[in-house]
């Protein structure tokens, strides 16, 4: 795993958005596995900066989601389908006939699990991006589950739905439930970014990159990965051993 540590939360979007502006040049048909929740908002701003004052296209680039809550429509505001409109693809050059989140609305999350699988094997990703939860979970892949795990229904711990209930009006209305990547998906794609910021992801940051591999600490697989880059501030980075 390499490690970089930036000052702070702009100057680490900054770094990352230009391994993602590069990878698109080089590549114009890549495909990025993208991710919600605060941390990548920064990025995703570089990104559509990038692309209004230089014009980098997305015309051909396909990507493909981590995760979305089990329940939400796409059109509901706290979707991750809507989030991702929002902050990226409303703004940057992309087809959403190239554009691939599971859908949360559906009735049959098996199949839709199923279909998300073969899809991803049919389309290998470039670049996954990544954030982290406090309890070291990537994606919705929470404490426990196996490294091996492809897309799948998955039950949101009480610490996640609490660290997302800022979105929602009440802790009431926090799905319990989402689709998620599995693990062997985000170890499958060719090189994997993750990103933290904030003391809050300090421990997580240190169990990930520090302890032995084990299903208690999720990114902890990443350890197994050949290509992994993580983009941290200073204050993630602040309780590593070196
Ligand atoms: P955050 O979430 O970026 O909102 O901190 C990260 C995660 O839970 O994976």
């Amino acid at each position: 795993m390499e490690i970089k540590v930036f000052k702070n939360y702009q100057e680490m979007s900054e770094g990352v958005a230009k391994l993602i502006i590069n990878q698109v040049i080089n590549n114009p048909q890549s495909t990025l596995g993208l991710a919600t929740g605060s941390t990548p908002i920064g990025l995703y701003q570089q990104l559509i900066k990038d692309h209004v004052e230089n014009g980098t296209s997305y015309k051909n680039v396909r990507t493909f989601n981590l995760d979305e809550y089990i329940g939400l429509s796409k059109d509901h505001n706290q979707s991750y389908f809507y989030f991702m409109k929002e902050q990226l693809f409303n703004h940057i050059d992309i087809s959403l006939d190239n554009v691939f989140i599971p859908d949360g609305g559906t009735h049959d999350v098996e199949a839709e699990c199923d279909a998300y699988n073969q899809k991803l094997s049919q389309s290998p990703i470039d670049i996954q991006i990544l954030g982290i939860g406090t309890n070291g979970h990537i994606g919705f892949n929470e404490p426990g589950t196996p490294f091996d795990s492809v897309t799948q229904k998955v039950e949101l711990v009480e610490g996640t739905r609490k660290d997302n209930a800022r979105f929602f009006d009440s802790m009431d209305e926090v799905p319990t439930h989402a689709i998620s990547m599995g693990i062997k998906n985000i170890l499958d794609a060719n090189v994997v970014i993750l990103l933290a910021s904030g003391k809050n992801k300090a421990d997580a940051i240190k169990t990930m990159v520090e302890a032995k591999p084990h299903v208690d600490c999720p990114a902890s697989a990443l350890q197994n990965h050949p290509h992994v880059i993580v983009y941290v501030d200073e204050e993630a980075a602040s309780k590593l051993s070196k």
